[in-house]
C-alpha cells in the first residue's frame, strides 16, 4: 500500500519537475494541487464529503481552479481559499503554505480547525485577507505574522488563543480591520498597534487583556470601530482618545476603566453605539453627547457618573436603547425622551433623580422598557403613559410616587411586568388592570391601596411569575376568581386587612410554589393544593383563624355535608360502546362515514348559535361523551387532578370500560373560536389522531364548548416531568440513563411532528409539565397542537401559547411562531432535564432586549457545577452523553433563532457517543466555556 503511494508521489514529482521546465505555470498548478489534496486527507468530519470535488481529473489543466471554495487568478494559480462554514475538522499541520504564491484570501472561519496557527503561515507573501475566526486554534499568535505585509483584513477571533498580542502586528502597515475579539489573550494592548494608520476596526473584545488603553491608539485617527469590552482593562482613558472622530461603534463595558468619559466624544457626528458600563467612570456626561443625534445605542450604567441628567441630554431621533442606571446623577427625568421616536427602552434606576414622571413620556410610543425605580420621584403616575401601547415592562418601584394607578394603564395590551412597589399610591386598585392580558407579573406592594381586591384580577390568567400586594389597606374578602390564576407560581397578600375563608377555588391553584396570606384577618381552611399544605407555618401566622391538618394550625372543625360518596367523585364516563374494542372497530368505521356530515352540522351549530357552542371530532360517538362529561361536571374535582399544563388541568378518569384516560379541562373562554383558527387546529388534530409514535401521547378526542372544553388523552401512569424533578425521591429514582434517554424521546417526538409531518405541526409550548413519562420512563409529548387552539388571532399569536421561561426570546415581541420556537423550549427542558430544575438565571436573558446580545453564559464554570446535585456525577460514557446534552442545550437556547439548529440535527449529534480529546469524565475536568467551545461532528462511519 505504502509502496505504491510512494511510487505514485515519485512520478507526480517526476512529472513536476518534467513539466516545469515548459510551464512554469502550469507546475506551479501542480504545486497548489498536491498541497490541496494533501491538506484535505489529513481532514476529518464531513471536510470528504464536502470537498467531493477537490481530486484530480486526469488530462486537465483547469483543476483546482473549478474546485469548491477555489477561485484562480487569470493565470491560473490560486488566489482564493474560502470554506467558511464547511465544518472542517482538523489542523494547519499539513497545509503546505510555501505552494501558494498568489493566494490573496484564505477565509477559514466558523469551522473546526484546532492546533497551532503554524508560523509558516507567514510563507503567504501575498496574502490580503486572513480569517481563521470561529474555530478552536489554541496556543500563542505567531510572530511572524508581521512579515505579511500585504494584509488588510487579519482575524483569528472566538478562538482559545493564549499569550500577549505579539507587537509585530504594528508592521502591517495596510491593515485595515484587526480582530482578535473572544480568545484568552493577555497582557497588555502593545502600544505599537497605533502605526496601524490604516486601522478602521479593532476589535479585542472579550479577552483576559490588562493595563491602561495606551495613548498611541489616538493615532488610529480613521477608527471606526474601536471594541474593547470584557477585559480586565484599568486607568483612566488617555486624553489623546478625543482624536477618534470617526468612530460609529465604541464599545468600552465591563471593565475597571477609571477617570472621564472621553470629552469629545461624537465630534464627527457619526457616533452610533456607545457602550461604558460596568466601569469606573467619574465625572459628569461629556457635552459631545448631548447634541449626538446620530446615537442609537448609549449604555453609562453602572458607572460613578455625576450631573444633572435634565441638561446632560438632547433629542435622538434614532435612539433604540439607552440606560444610565447605577449612577449618582440628580435632576430630573427630561421632557425630550418622548421625542426620541424610536426608542424601545429607557432604563433610568437606581439614581436621585427627582420631580414628577413627565407627561410627555407617552409621546414616545415605540417604548418597551421603562425603568425608573429606585430614585426620589413624587407625584402621580401620568395617564398618558396609557399611550405607550407597546410597553412590555414598566417599572417604577421603589420612589415616592403618589395618587392613584391611571385605569389607562389597563389599556397597554402588552404589559407583561408591572412593578409599582414601594411607593406612596393609594386609592383602590382599578380593575381595568385585568384587562392586561399579557400580565406576568404584577407588584403592587407596599403602598396604601385599600378596598378590595377587584375581581378582574381574576382574568389575569397568564399571570405566572408573581402576584403581591402585600403591605397595603386592603381589606374584605379574597375574591374567589383569584383561584382562576392557575399558572400563578408566587402569591403574596401579607400586611393587609383580608377577612373571610380563603376561597377554595385556590385548591386548583396547582402551580403555586410559594404563598404568604400572614397578617390578616381570615379565617378558616387553607386550601388543599401543595403550595398552602407545604408553606411554612410563617405564611399564616397573624390571622383570626385559619385551620388546617398541620400543627401550626387549629385542626379544623369537621365538615357538616360529606354525602357524597367516594365513588360518585370519581369521573365516570360511560360510552356508548360498552367495553368491547369490537364495537369500536365498526364504531369508528361508521362515524367517519358519518363524520363529515355530522362536522359539518356541528360547525352550522357553530355559527348559528352563540351560546351553544359545540365542536367536536371524536374516534367514538362525540357528542354522547360530551353530554356524559357535562353531566358529571361537578366529577372535575381537585382529588383526580393530576396536573395544570399551560392551558388547563389535567384530571385521571375512569370510563365504563374500565379504560383510564386523562381529561384536559381547557381554562374556560380562552380558545380561538375563529373559524380558520378551527379548521387549522381540526387538521392538526386529525393528523395527531392518525399519529402512533411511542414519544407522542395519543389523543383520543376533544370538544369544544363555551362552558366546558376538554381533550382526552391516553393515561401516563408517572405524571410529568416538572413534577417527578420537584420530588427529591423521583428525582433520584431518575438516573442518568432514564434521563438521557427522555431527552432522546423528546427529539425523536419534535422530529417526527417539525419534520415527518406535512405540513410540519410546532408544539408550541414544550415545558417540562408536557412531558410525560410512562411506566419504563419513556418520554411522551403530550398536547400537540392544543397551543393553537389558545387564542390565535393573528395579532397576538403568542399571548397564551408557550409557558413562560420556556419561551423563546423573539416571542416576547409578537413574532412568527416556527419550528425554531420549540427548540429553544426543548433547549430549556434539556438542561433542566440534566441541572434537576429550570435553568432560569443561566439563560440570562427572556427577551430580545438589546441587552441581551452580549451575553455569555459564565464560561468559567465547572461541568459538574451544572448537573443535578442529587444524583452522583456520571461517569464516563454516561457523562459525554449528558455534555453533550448541556452543549445542544445551549445552542438550542440562542436567543437568534438562525442559530438554533434543527431537531434533525440535534438528534444527529446526539446519537455520537464520544467527544475528542477526552480521556477521563468530562464532567470534572471540563468548563462551560471549554464544552461550549467544542465541536460535535458526526463522525463516519
Ligand atoms: C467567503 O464566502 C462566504 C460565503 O460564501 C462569504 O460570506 C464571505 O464574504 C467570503 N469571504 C471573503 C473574504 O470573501
Ligand atoms: C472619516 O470618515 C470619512 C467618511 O467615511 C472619511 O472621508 C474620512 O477620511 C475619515 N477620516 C479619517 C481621518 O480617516
Ligand atoms: C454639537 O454642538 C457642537 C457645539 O455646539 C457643534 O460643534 C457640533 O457640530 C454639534 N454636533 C451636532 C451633531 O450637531
Ligand atoms: C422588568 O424590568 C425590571 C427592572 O429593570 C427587571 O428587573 C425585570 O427582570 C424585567 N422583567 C422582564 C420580564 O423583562
Ligand atoms: C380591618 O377591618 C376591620 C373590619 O372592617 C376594621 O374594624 C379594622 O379597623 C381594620 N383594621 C385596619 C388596620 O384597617
Amino acid at each position: 500500500m505504502s509502496l505504491i503511494l510512494i511510487i505514485l508521489l515519485m512520478l507526480t514529482s517526476k512529472h513536476v519537475s518534467a513539466s516545469s521546465t515548459d510551464h512554469p505555470q502550469a507546475a506551479g498548478r501542480v504545486l497548489e494541487v498536491e498541497a490541496l489534496l494533501k491538506w484535505k486527507k489529513s481532514l476529518s468530519g464531513q471536510a470528504q464529503s464536502l470537498l467531493s470535488s477537490w481530486k484530480r481529473v486526469p488530462g486537465s489543466d483547469k483543476s483546482p481552479c473549478t474546485w469548491t471554495g477555489i477561485h484562480c487568478i487569470n493565470g491560473g494559480s490560486v488566489s482564493t481559499i474560502n470554506l467558511t462554514s464547511f465544518q472542517l475538522k482538523g489542523t494547519l499541520d499539513d497545509f503546505n503554505f510555501s505552494s501558494f504564491h498568489n493566494l490573496s484570501c484564505l477565509d477559514l472561519q466558523h469551522n473546526s480547525l484546532k492546533g497551532n496557527i503554524p508560523p509558516r503561515i507567514s510563507n503567504l507573501s501575498s496574502l490580503a485577507i486572513l480569517d481563521l475566526g470561529y474555530n478552536q486554534f489554541t496556543g500563542y499568535i505567531p510572530r511572524d505574522i508581521g512579515t505579511m505585509m500585504k494584509l488588510t483584513v487579519l482575524s483569528f477571533s472566538n478562538n482559545l488563543l493564549l499569550g500577549s498580542i505579539p507587537a509585530t502586528v504594528a508592521n502591517l502597515s495596510n491593515l485595515s480591520v484587526l480582530n482578535l475579539a473572544n480568545n484568552r489573550l493577555s497582557g497588555s494592548i502593545p502600544p505599537e498597534l497605533g502605526r496601524l494608520r490604516s486601522l478602521s476596526e479593532l476589535r479585542l473584545n472579550l479577552n483576559d487583556l490588562t493595563g491602561e488603553i495606551p495613548a498611541s491608539i489616538g493615532d488610529l485617527i480613521g477608527l471606526k470601530v474601536l471594541s474593547l469590552y470584557g477585559n480586565h482593562l484599568s486607568g483612566p482613558l488617555p486624553p489623546e482618545i478625543n482624536k477618534l472622530t470617526n468612530l460609529t461603534l465604541f464599545f468600552l463595558s465591563n471593565n475597571s476603566i477609571s477617570g472621564l468619559l472621553p470629552e469629545k466624544i461624537c465630534h464627527g457626528s457619526i457616533l452610533e453605539d456607545f457602550c461604558a458600563s460596568n466601569n469606573r467612570f467619574t465625572g459628569t456626561v461629556p457635552k459631545g453627547l448631548k447634541n449626538c443625534t446620530s446615537l442609537t445605542r448609549l449604555r453609562l450604567d453602572r458607572n460613578n457618573l455625576v450631573g444633572n441628567i435634565s441638561e446632560d441630554f438632547g433629542v435622538y431621533p434614532n435612539l433604540d436603547y439607552i440606560d444610565l442606571s447605577y449612577n449618582n446623577f440628580h435632576g430630573q427625568v427630561s421632557p425630550n425622551w418622548g421625542k426620541c421616536q424610536l426608542l424601545t427602552s429607557l432604563k433610568i434606576s437606581n439614581c436621585h433623580v427627582t420631580g414628577v414622571i413627565p407627561p410627555e413620556l407617552g409621546e414616545s410610543t415605540a417604548l418597551h422598557y421603562l425603568d425608573l425605580s429606585s430614585n426620589k420621584l413624587e407625584g402621580r403616575i401620568p395617564n398618558e403613559l396609557g399611550k405607550l401601547k407597546s410597553l412590555f415592562n414598566l417599572t417604577l418601584s421603589f420612589n415616592s410616587l403618589s395618587g392613584k394607578i391611571p385605569p389607562e394603564i389597563g389599556s397597554l395590551p402588552d404589559l407583561s411586568y408591572l412593578d409599582l412597589a414601594a411607593n406612596n399610591l393609594s386609592g383602590s386598585i382599578p380593575k381595568q388592570l385585568g384587562h392586561c392580558s399579557k400580565m406576568l407579573s404584577l407588584n403592587l406592594s407596599n403602598n396604601s391601596f385599600h378596598d378590595g381586591i377587584p375581581v378582574e384580577i381574576g382574568n389575569l390568567v397568564s399571570l405566572q411569575v408573581l402576584l403581591d400586594l402585600s403591605r397595603n389597606l386592603l381589606s374584605g374578602e379574597i375574591p374567589w376568581q383569584l383561584g382562576n390564576l392557575v399558572k400563578l407560581e408566587v402569591l403574596v397578600l401579607s400586611h393587609n386587612n383580608f377577612t373571610g375563608f380563603i376561597p377554595s377555588t385556590m385548591d386548583q391553584m396547582q402551580s403555586l410554589r410559594i404563598v404568604d396570606l400572614s397578617y390578616n384577618e381570615l379565617e378558616g381552611p387553607i386550601p388543599k393544593s401543595k403550595a398552602f399544605q407545604e408553606a411554612p407555618p410563617e405564611a399564616f401566622k397573624h390571622n383570626k383563624g385559619l385551620c388546617g391538618n398541620r400543627t401550626s394550625l387549629m385542626k379544623c372543625p369537621p365538615p357538616i355535608n360529606t354525602t357524597k360518596d367516594r365513588k360518585d367523585l370519581l369521573l365516570l364516563i360511560s360510552l356508548s360502546v360498552s367495553g368491547a374494542s369490537f364495537f369500536l372497530t365498526i364504531l369508528i368505521g361508521i362515524v367517519c362515514i358519518l363524520r363529515k356530515e355530522w362536522r359539518k352540522n356541528m360547525r352550522n351549530k357553530l355559527t348559528d348559535s352563540q351560546q351553544g357552542n359545540l365542536f367536536t371530532i371524536w374516534s367514538y360517538d362525540g357528542k354522547l361523551v360530551y353530554e356524559d362529561i357535562n353531566g358529571v361536571n361537578e366529577g372535575f374535582n381537585a382529588k383526580y387532578c393530576i396536573g395544570v399544563g399551560g392551558h388547563g388541568s389535567v384530571y385521571k378518569a375512569k370510563l365504563s370500560t374500565g379504560q383510564i384516560v386523562a381529561v384536559k379541562k381547557l381554562h374556560p373562554l380562552q380558545y380561538t373560536t375563529r373559524s380558520e383558527d378551527l379548521k387549522t387546529f381540526e387538521s392538526e388534530i386529525q393528523a395527531l389522531n392518525k399519529t402512533r409514535h411511542r414519544n407522542i401521547v395519543k389523543l383520543h378526542g376533544f370538544c369544544l364548548h363555551a362552558k366546558q372544553s376538554f381533550l382526552v388523552y391516553e393515561y401516563l401512569e408517572r405524571g410529568s416531568l416538572a413534577l417527578i424533578l420537584d420530588n427529591v425521591e423521583q428525582a433520584k429514582e431518575l438516573d442518568w440513563s432514564k434521563r438521557i434517554n427522555i431527552v432522546k424521546g423528546i427529539v425523536n417526538a419534535l422530529c417526527y411532528m417539525h419534520h415527518d409531518c406535512k405540513p410540519p405541526i410546532i408544539h408550541r409550548d414544550i415545558s417540562s409539565s408536557n412531558i410525560l413519562l410512562d411506566q419504563k420512563y419513556e418520554a411522551r409529548v403530550s398536547d400537540f397542537g392544543t397551543a393553537r387552539l389558545v387564542k390565535l388571532d393573528s395579532s397576538n399569536w403568542t399571548e397564551l401559547a408557550g409557558t413562560y421561561g420556556y419561551i423563546a426570546p423573539e416571542l416576547a415581541y409578537t413574532m412568527k411562531v416556527t419550528e425554531k420556537c420549540d427548540v429553544y423550549s426543548f433547549g430549556v427542558v434539556a438542561l433542566e432535564i440534566i441541572m434537576g430544575h429550570h435553568p432560569g438565571e443561566l439563560i440570562g436573558c427572556l427577551s430580545t432586549l438589546p441587552t441581551c446580545s452580549e451575553w455569555n453564559p459564565d464560561s468559567t464554570m465547572l461541568l459538574k457545577d451544572l448537573l443535578d446535585k442529587r444524583l452522583q456525577t456520571p461517569d464516563r460514557e454516561l457523562a459525554v452523553q449528558v455534555a453533550i446534552i448541556i452543549k445542544l442545550g445551549f445552542r438550542c437556547i440562542n436567543a437568534d433563532p438562525k442559530f438554533r439548529p434543527t431537531m434533525p440535527q440535534v438528534s444527529q449529534e446526539l446519537s455520537i457517543s464520544r467527544l475528542d480529546h477526552i480521556s477521563s469524565s468530562p464532567c470534572h475536568t471540563f468548563t462551560l466555556g471549554e464544552l461550549l467551545n467544542l465541536d460535535l461532528q458526526v463522525e463516519e462511519p
